[in-house]
């Protein structure tokens, strides 16, 4: 067996969810919405299931689709993209992930990873024969340091892979961040492979900036999105790869014999979801916002130190305040003795691991954050076991 996947054991995100399941307890550690998703768009797929086209469509996408995504784009964040050299729908962000690195990477080749990391990348880029070198971000600013990028990155560096906004910190790279990676990828002729699922999950008035928008960068990014983050539909896995014609040939044959194709119906739902007019877009974000407040006011009423949440589902807390200095520690007796599963943030770094910062996912009803505040007062209250 492939000593990739087969040496990795249980993961801090299953013992989670195992123990949560067991407990009974209120699950702020998965990232997915406890609302149905909109219902047009839901409609949409179930009209397209019974009287639409459901045999393979073709390999890039419906077509459709693929004007929605350049169509979406343009509005939201300024790109000019040919949906016909320049897009191709996967069947999940996580897919195009791999595709890409698949794609991109030959053995040996250095790909620059920026810690906390999501948990599908190190084993997408060791199994593509890629060697990680990390850039390492420590809260409470979580800053990227020029110093990290300039150790980090060389003349092997093939790929640099961003997640932006950041799971799971919450932060939003502004264009000041990303104008510092792009000058390395372009000083090392590097590819910025950008993760940017949570696009449209950004708060306060910040707006996403594409990595593909900044100077030099048109024609060396690959830009990821995901219909699932942007409709509270995770289950859908409907994600899109847009990236300069040369680079958009490259990825579709890795797409051709991963997945070929991504279920036909949903896509033509996403098309039209992707059409609504800016209010549906602007209210989901005002609505999570909502949550994000009602969430973070309930912690920081508890004693709990709430770290800046300016983008995502997810918002975290430091528990050095607390005496709590190892997170998985912390987790474990959140879930066992008081009912409420969390992510210790440790679990996102593969080295110099920060043990002080624990993640809740705060896209869930007002009931269920209620009730899990109600049994987060105790935990703050009791003495540090750590
Ligand atoms: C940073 C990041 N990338 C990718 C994904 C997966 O996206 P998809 O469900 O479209 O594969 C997630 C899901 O949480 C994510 O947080």
């Amino acid at each position: 067996m492939n000593s990739v996947f087969a040496d990795i054991g249980t993961s801090v995100f299953e013992t989670m969810s195992r123990l949560a399941r067991e407990r009974d307890a209120v699950n702020l550690g998965q990232g997915f919405p406890d609302d149905p998703g909109p219902e047009d768009v839901r409609a949409k797929a179930a009209e397209a299931v019974l009287r639409g086209w459901n045999q393979y469509p073709p390999m890039l996408g419906l077509l459709e689709l693929r004007q929605a995504v350049a169509a979406h784009y343009r509005r939201f964040q300024k790109l000019d993209l040919d949906p016909e050299a320049e897009v191709m729908v996967t069947s999940g962000a996580t897919e195009a992930l791999a595709g890409a690195l698949l794609a991109l990477v030959e053995p040996g080749d250095e790909v620059v990873l920026i810690q906390p990391i999501y948990d599908a990348y190190l084993p997408l880029v060791r199994r593509a024969g890629g060697a990680p070198k990390f850039v390492t971000l420590r809260p409470p600013h979580w800053t990227i340091e020029e110093a990290e990028l300039a150790a980090a990155f060389s003349d092997r560096t093939r790929v640099a892979l961003l997640n932006n906004p950041h799971n799971p910190i919450g932060v939003v790279h502004g264009t000041d961040a990303l104008k510092l990676i792009a000058k390395y990828c372009l000083k090392h002729d590097a590819i910025a492979l950008c993760d940017e699922v949570w696009e449209h999950l950004t708060f306060d008035g910040r707006e996403h900036v594409s990595m593909m928008a900044i100077e030099g960068m048109r024609d060396r990014t690959i830009k990821i999105g995901s219909a699932g983050k942007i409709f509270s539909l995770t289950g859908w896995k409907v994600g899109f790869v847009c990236a300069a014609p040369p680079i958009l040939k490259v990825l579709a044959r890795a797409h051709q014999f991963l997945t070929f194709t991504t279920p036909p119906n949903l896509q033509a739902a996403v098309a039209y979801g992707l059409m609504k007019g800016d209010d549906y877009f602007f209210t989901m974000r005002a609505r999570f916002q909502r949550s994000r407040d009602r969430f973070a006011a309930g912690l920081a009423e508890r004693g709990f130190s709430v770290l800046e949440s300016a983008g995502t589902y997810f918002l975290n807390v430091d528990t050095s305040p607390l005496g709590q200095l190892d997170d998985v520690a912390f987790c474990r007796r959140l879930v066992e003795a008081n009912g409420v599963a969390a992510i210790p943030v440790s679990a996102f770094y593969e080295t110099e691991a920060v043990r002080t910062v624990v993640r809740f996912c705060f896209a869930k009803s007002d009931a269920t954050l209620d009730a899990a505040l109600a049994r987060l007062s105790e935990a703050a209250r009791t003495p540090a076991i750590c």
